[in-house]
């Protein structure tokens, strides 16, 4: 059995993708809120893109819904939540980011997302795999039915707090407070190949979304392309 949340369930965000919210996880001491983001294929059947441990009955609607034919981790900060859904899952398609960390290499991955691999999804999804940092490679991926682009890490939305001063400031000081969602200062500093990271940025824009999913924060439902480009304005 899968682990259990108090989340609410499945939230219907776009034509074909749902959000589950996850609970809440520390990174270095800090609360994260997890999300995990579902597209059913034109086939009927189900992506999922980092997935977050769920309510039986929350896994219920989910199963229901379609087949889970693909787990998918599009940040290497995301992967340790594959295992678990891989338990109850054996025959989904577990597909990982080209950075992953060393405890999970044992996992039977099915394929890795690399800038000049093939795209599994291409009917449904694109995919970028963002370039210019040291730190995190991350795959962005575009679901064109429903214009929306689908993002982990790279940008985050942490909310402030009534009450919680010094949370306030470490999230202003970490970049990560912006009025619809930032890059975090940790991200941005590590990409030092500036030019790269605008080419990748040109690719996302390329894309006419006007959704965006994040993992850590709201998600936008009009406008995204200016929150886009707002949070990465740091790099022009
Ligand atoms: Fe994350």
């Amino acid at each position: 059995m899968m682990a259990t949340t108090n989340g609410p369930g499945l939230k219907e965000f776009a034509p074909d993708i749902v959000l589950v919210d996850g609970p809440m996880v520390r990174d270095f001491g800090f609360p994260f809120t997890t999300r995990m983001t579902i597209v059913r294929l034109s086939d009927g059947a189900l992506w999922i893109d980092s997935p977050v441990p769920v309510a039986p009955d929350t896994l219920a609607q989910i199963q229901a819904w379609g087949p889970v034919r693909y787990l998918v981790a599009g940040t290497p900060r995301h992967v340790w939540r594959l295992r678990t859904w891989h338990r109850q899952f054996p025959d989904a398609e577990l597909w990982v980011c080209r950075k992953q960390p060393a405890r999970f290499r044992h996992l039977p991955w099915t394929g890795v997302l690399g800038p000049k691999a093939a795209n599994p999804w291409a009917s449904d999804l694109d995919y970028h795999v963002f370039q210019g940092s040291a730190l995190l490679e991350e795959v962005c991926f575009f679901h064109a039915k429903s214009r929306t682009l689908i993002m982990n890490d790279l940008i985050q939305h942490h909310q402030k707090q009534a009450g919680k001063p010094l949370r306030n400031a470490l999230l202003t000081w970490a970049g990560s407070s912006g009025a619809r969602g930032d890059v975090p200062l940790d991200i941005r500093w590590s990409f030092r190949d500036r030019a790269r990271a605008r080419q990748s940025l040109a690719q996302l824009m390329s894309w006419d979304f006007e959704r965006l999913v994040i993992a850590h924060g709201p998600c936008v439902e009009q406008g995204a392309k200016d929150v886009v480009m707002q949070a990465f304005r740091w790099l022009r």
